[in-house]
């Protein structure tokens, strides 16, 4: 057999979860396989499975009957490493170790021709390390897939520094072929989805760190006010802590304690005691039957209405919250100061409560924050330490009034949504900066890898560069935490008032 031709086999080597996936979207995609795992009944389990799959989905209307044969058709198991001889491409999904992988590519060069494509599927190990033992190190890319395969429809081409360009085009081809995105991505720590979700995850534990709200509020904003999928502390109880916080401290480590990935205390000590999610049916929330248990949410206190105030300047910046109050029926107070018994409502974009009423000198007992950038879905209240409790259920009532969710929080610059996408939207940034990968396959990447609403850079557009450089500017001040300076991509376009997808020139 021509092994350059388009019909010539993909050999799978690792039959397990991953190697499984791919062999069944290689051959519903018209490719045929070779597959072969190093546990002798390995393979014969895998090829079962597949079937099983594929006639799962043809019951169910998904895909046609007649097809499930001819996917299986193209299905071969390889009693030895030597029967992937006429393979074109290999892509090696074995277990997660640099040793064992190195010692597989080696021994795979003596067995395919000298044009065969050699692929990764490490989602953490460095590509040019597993390259680094053979005789043609150009010809090793990472094609990386996430779980499961069929349905997440994506894979990072990776490529390190001795990879030759026309081995990540045909892997570009060969994903395409299997239905799925490929994004081109170079060989650094996480590649681009795992590098890109150091955010949601490590800036929602700091809040929680610093007592800002608790998990489920945390939770709960992000999903509903942000439009996450997920909140970052259910998603941390899917994957378990077993796994994500050695990912979240591998990524930090390769990159030399990068404070913008900086992991959490509380995650560690948590995984320690245990408390991995899902799988233990203990996480941050308990499981009962497999149900998460969300805890009960505070109530509405009563409305008890009393003038409100809002500066000029807020309210010039944001009339959507002057319309939304005289909507809710608010008694306003319009003074150019704010009467006695007035609520103070301030709108600080990256500021806390505290910093926005000691700058306009109001009285931080009746002063309360709104964030005016994520008012709808669930609208985030903020206090300050002084803050009256009767002016906050006050205002927690009013702003509730319409039966939109209010969470009420302690002080944090920026709240928790603007913060949050804001470390997102720099993290991303900074990728496209260090040319990781184009800022499309960026943001498509993440939002195909990660299911978040928008990628980053998209996201940063809808907030404006300007106003997410502002967000981290005034979170760089406060806190004083290189973690928050702003990614050179970012202040470049905000200055220019260009958009943070626009490549360099
Ligand atoms: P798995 O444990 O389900 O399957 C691994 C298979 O490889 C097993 O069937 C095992 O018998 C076989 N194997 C081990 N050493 C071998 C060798 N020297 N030669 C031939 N076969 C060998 O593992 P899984 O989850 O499928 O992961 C495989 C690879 O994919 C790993 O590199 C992992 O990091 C990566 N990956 C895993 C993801 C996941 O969510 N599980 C997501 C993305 C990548």
């Amino acid at each position: 057999m021509n092994s350059t031709s388009t019909d010539a086999p993909l050999g799978i080597i690792g039959a397990g979860l991953m190697g499984r996936g791919i062999a069944q979207i290689a051959i519903q995609g018209g490719i045929p396989v070779v597959m072969y795992d190093s546990r002798p009944e390995g393979g014969e389990e895998a090829r079962k499975a597949i079937v099983a799959t594929l006639q799962k989905l043809a019951e169910k209307g998904k895909i046609d009957a007649a097809d499930v044969e001819k996917a299986v058709s193209r299905l071969t198991v390889a009693g030895s490493l030597a029967e992937l001889s006429p393979c074109a491409t290999v892509i090696e999904a074995i277990v997660e170790n640099l040793d064992v992988k190195r010692e597989l590519f080696v021994a795979l060069e003596s067995v395919v021709s000298p044009e065969c494509v050699l692929a990764t599927n490490t989602s953490s190990l460095s590509v040019t390390a597993i390259a680094a033992a053979c005789k043609r190190p150009e010809r090793i890319a990472g094609f990386h897939f996430f779980s499961p395969v069929p349905l997440m429809k994506i894979v990072e081409v990776v490529s390190g520094p001795l990879t030759d360009p026309a081995i990540a085009d045909k892997l570009i081809a060969m994903a395409k072929r299997m239905g799925h995105t490929p994004v081109k991505a170079s060989d650094t720590p996480g590649f681009i989805v795992n590098h890109a979700g150091r955010g949601y995850l490590t800036e929602s534990l700091r809040i929680l760190g610093e007592s800002i709200a608790p998990y489920p509020e945390i939770d709960r904003i992000l999903r509903q006010a942000a439009g996450f999928r997920m909140g970052p502390f259910e998603l941390l109880d899917l994957t378990g802590l077993d796994v994500s916080q050695p990912v979240m401290e591998s990524i930090y480590d390769q990159y030399y304690q990068e404070p913008r990935f900086r992991p959490s205390p509380i995650a560690r000590q948590r995984l320690a005691a245990g408390l991995l999610g899902r799988k233990s049916q203990r996480g941050f929330y308990r499981y009962e039957d497999g149900k998460k248990q969300e805890p009960a949410e505070a109530a509405v206190p009563p409305r008890a209405d009393r003038p409100i105030w809002i500066g000029q300047d807020d309210a010039t910046a944001f009339p959507a919250v002057g319309a939304l109050l005289d909507q809710l029926g608010a008694p306003r107070d319009k003074g150019e100061r704010p009467g006695e018994d007035s609520l103070c409502l301030v709108l600080p974009v990256g500021r806390d409560a505290t910093t926005a009423a000691v700058a306009a000198k109001l009285d931080p007992k009746r002063t309360l924050g709104l964030d005016p950038l994520f008012l709808d879905g669930r609208r985030t209240l903020m206090t300050t330490p002084l803050t009256d409790p009767a002016a906050r259920d006050a205002a927690h009532a009013l702003l509730a009034a319409d039966g939109v969710a209010v969470s009420v929080i302690h002080d944090s610059p920026g709240f928790i949504c603007q913060r949050v996408a804001a470390t997102i939207v720099n993290i991303g940034c900074d990728i496209a900066q260090q040319g990781i990968a184009n800022p499309q396959d960026i943001d498509r990447a993440v939002t195909l890898g990660l299911g978040y609403p928008k990628g980053p850079l998209a996201l940063g557009d809808a907030l404006g560069a300007a106003t997410v450089l502002d967000i981290l500017d005034r979170l760089h001040e406060f806190y004083r935490d290189p973690r928050y300076r702003p990614s050179p991509w970012l202040k470049r376009r905000a200055l220019l008032g260009a958009s943070l997808l626009a490549p360099d020139c």
